[in-house]
């Protein structure tokens, strides 16, 4: 099987779905020629796992901040672009109607709707100009959005018991944004895609709701949702573009 992409950038990679994520894409039988793991603090002790890995693997780059980050990317990459950007960084917030406070509502969707995407447009523009392919893929150039049910419209789902208004705002608004870089960036040769990884035994995955721990609740290993994501990722296609997906690959209502 063909190696997902050359290029991939990962961010939030120094723990839970972006630590795996580097981890089995390193380990595939063809990994990528160029694995950037971004995170916020990646000589720190909360970089320590990501470390080792990079350390494991002679592909993987282990990247600091967005800005120090395009330039690093780029000066690896020269002519040749950066092919896949997995938006994966998040942070969830349990505010109530009551709670809310608008500086966590604007906080949270700086991190959850914004990210890195205007940074790196160009390296991605590149890569899909000179990849001698034609449609939409993975291997050529693609803006994956780690996303989530709870910030679909559509879906509402158990409102009263995880209200979360800033985490499922701001994901509605990511969702939006995925939905409008799909068409902007179609005639450039770029795919974009919402992916919801699941329910998962993450640090996020387990946090309390309302005083109940989600711990057991949960049912998907980390492993198993990101096999499930990495699957999906590689059947992208033109017709997949603008779409919001489960780590299953079905299709989800926005
Ligand atoms: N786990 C689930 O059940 C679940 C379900 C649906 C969707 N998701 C989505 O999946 C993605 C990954 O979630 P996870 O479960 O792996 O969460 P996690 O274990 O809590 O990890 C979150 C990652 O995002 C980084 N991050 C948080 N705020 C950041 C900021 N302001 N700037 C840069 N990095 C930041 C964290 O870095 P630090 O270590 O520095 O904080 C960490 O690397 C998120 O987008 C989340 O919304 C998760």
């Amino acid at each position: 099987m063909a190696a997902l992409a050359r290029s991939v950038l990962v961010t939030g990679s120094n723990r839970g779905i972006g630590l795996e994520l580097v981890r089995q894409l390193a380990a595939s039988p063809r990994p990528p020629q160029h694995i950037f793991a971004t995170c916020r603090d990646p000589g720190g002790p909360r970089g320590k796992a990501l470390q080792e890995l990079a350390a494991q693997h002679p592909n993987t780059v282990n990247l600091p901040s967005i800005r120090g980050a395009v330039r690093a990317v780029g000066s690896h990459l020269k002519d040749q672009g950066l092919n896949l950007l997995i938006n994966n960084a998040g942070i969830s917030s349990h505010a109530t109607l009551l709670s809310l406070d608008s500086q966590e509502m604007l906080s949270v969707f700086a991190t959850n709707a914004i990210g890195p995407l205007q940074e790196f447009l160009p390296l991605l523009e590149k890569a899909a100009k000179g990849s001698g392919q034609e449609g939409l893929s993975c291997s050529r150039a693609a803006i994956i959005n780690v996303s989530t049910k709870l910030g679909s419209i559509g879906l509402c789902l158990g409102v009263h018991q995880a209200p979360m208004y800033p985490y499922r705002a701001s994901k509605a608004a990511q969702n939006m944004v995925t939905r409008c870089l799909a068409v902007e960036l179609q005639d450039k040769g770029i795919l974009c895609t919402a992916i919801h990884p699941g329910w998962v035994k993450t640090d996020m995955g387990t946090e309390k709701v309302l005083g109940y721990l989600r711990t057991p609740s949960a049912p998907l290993t980390v492993e198993h949702s990101v096999r499930g994501i990495l699957t999906v990722l590689a059947s992208l296609s033109q017709d997949t573009s603008g779409a919001f997906l489960d780590w299953e690959g079905n299709s989800l209502p926005w």
